[in-house]
């Protein structure tokens, strides 16, 4: 099975994908595309140093938009979208990868919506591509960016007791489709957000192999 990783930071999630593929905990399992948004992220690295090294692609919505002053967001979304229909994947696996993504990403990959202007017929999308999420919060909790920071805030405040980790489904709501996995992660009081946020990742590499090997079951049994 084939899947597609985007990242935009460390990648320790992809990280923990690339451990895990093609060994029990991810059966007959290659990454076949890491794709990032920012040229500096670490997990750029991780593919290129993988054995053996995983295909990489860098798109930037800035750059690409400076160099396509005709072009607009869902177009990124498109040329994103593009890249990663041409990777062939079973599965797309967002980790870390800071941008929403757009309708028309998501409409592209559900074969709703054709990649325009080509013949590539690698290109077709015969079948849905599933997309899935990982977030480090409780479903609802903390959507969007700084779940971390806002969840140890509101633990610091009593607002909450415990936090966590999620993996779900991409629909057009952020941080709303269906979850997959959660597992919560306890908050220590009095304890630095540091130490928090290390137990939390090292909660979100299990939960992010285990949602990866279920959906892909669900697609390739
Ligand atoms: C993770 O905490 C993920 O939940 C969030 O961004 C972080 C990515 O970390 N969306 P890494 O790049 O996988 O190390």
């Amino acid at each position: 099975r084939r899947i597609a990783v985007l990242i935009s930071g460390s990648g320790s999630n992809l990280q923990a994908l690339i451990d895990a593929a093609n060994t029990p905990r991810l059966p007959n399992t290659h990454i076949v595309l890491v794709l990032s948004n920012r040229k500096a992220a670490y997990g750029l690295t991780r593919a290129a140093q993988a054995n053996p090294p995983i295909p990489t692609a860098y798109l930037a919505l800035q750059p690409y938009l400076k160099a396509n002053p005709d072009k607009t967001r869902p177009d990124y979304d498109a040329e994103v979208a593009r890249i990663v229909v041409r990777s062939k994947p079973d599965l797309v696996v967002l980790a870390g990868w800071m941008h929403i993504m757009s309708e028309r990403f998501l409409d592209i990959l559900s074969g709703h919506t054709p990649l325009e202007d080509t013949d590539e017929q690698q290109l077709k999308v015969t079948r849905p591509i599933p997309v899935i999420n990982l977030h480090p919060a409780l479903p609802g909790a903390f959507d969007g960016a700084n779940a971390i920071e806002r969840a140890y805030e509101a633990f610091q405040k009593g607002e909450i007791k415990t936090s966590g980790v999620m993996v779900h489904r991409v629909i057009r709501e952020v941080d709303r489709g269906d979850p997959v996995v959660v597992k919560e992660v306890e908050i220590r009081q009095g304890e630095p957000i540091e130490a928090f946020e290390e137990r939390l990742h090292r909660v979100e590499w299990e939960v992010i192999v285990q949602a990866t090997a279920q959906v892909l079951n669900e697609v390739s049994p």
